[in-house]
C-alpha cells in the first residue's frame, strides 16, 4: 500500500472564475509533466461566493484553451473551517487575497500556510501580484497565464526542494 501523503494545494483569488481556476489547471499540467500526479492534489476557491457553482469565465477559458489548458473547476467560496485543515499551502493571487485569508486564519499554523503566487516567479520577478483580469482586456488574460506558468514551475521546484 502506498502510504505517502499527498501535498494539498489550494489556489485562491477573489471570484474563483479567472485567476485561481487557471492556477489550478496550470499547476496540474506542470505536475503531470513532471510525472508527479500521485504526490499532489490541487483545488481552487474564491474569497467571495458570488460565482459559486459557475464555470470559469468564458474569456479566461478560451485564452487558457489556446495554451491547451482545460478549465474544468466550478467556483466555490473559501471555507476557513475546513480549508485550513485540508490544505498544506494556500496560495493567494494578490495582496488583498493574502490579507483576506490572513484575517480568516484561526491560529499561527493557518497563517504559515498562506503564501503569494508571484513569490515563486523566477522570470516575471517584477510582478508582485497576479493582476485581476476581470474588468480589463485580452492582454490581462494572457498576462495571468504568463505569470501562472512561471510561478507554477517555481512552486513545483520549491516543493521538490530545488528552490
Ligand atoms: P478572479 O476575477 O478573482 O480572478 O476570479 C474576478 C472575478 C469576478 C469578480 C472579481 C474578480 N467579481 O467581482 O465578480
Amino acid at each position: 500500500m502506498d502510504t505517502k501523503k499527498t501535498k494539498n494545494l489550494l489556489f485562491v483569488c477573489l471570484g474563483n472564475i479567472c485567476r485561481s481556476p487557471s492556477a489550478e489547471a496550470v499547476m496540474n499540467a506542470v505536475i503531470k509533466k513532471a510525472d508527479q500526479t500521485s504526490e499532489f492534489v490541487c483545488d481552487s476557491a474564491g474569497i467571495i461566493g458570488h460565482h459559486e457553482g459557475d464555470r470559469a469565465d468564458s474569456r479566461m477559458r478560451s485564452h487558457a484553451a489556446r495554451r491547451s489548458y482545460d478549465l474544468t473547476s466550478i467556483s466555490r467560496q473559501f471555507r476557513y473551517k475546513t480549508d485550513f485543515d485540508k490544505f498544506d499551502m494556500i496560495i493567494g493571487m494578490d495582496d488583498q487575497n493574502i490579507k483576506d485569508l490572513q484575517s480568516q486564519a484561526r491560529n499561527q499554523e493557518d497563517l504559515k500556510k498562506i503564501v503569494k503566487m508571484t513569490d515563486y516567479c523566477t522570470k516575471f520577478t517584477h510582478y508582485k501580484t497576479v493582476p485581476d483580469p476581470y474588468y480589463g482586456g485580452e492582454a490581462g488574460f494572457e498576462l495571468v497565464l504568463d505569470l501562472l506558468e512561471d510561478a507554477c514551475d517555481g512552486l513545483l521546484n520549491h516543493l521538490n526542494g530545488k528552490l
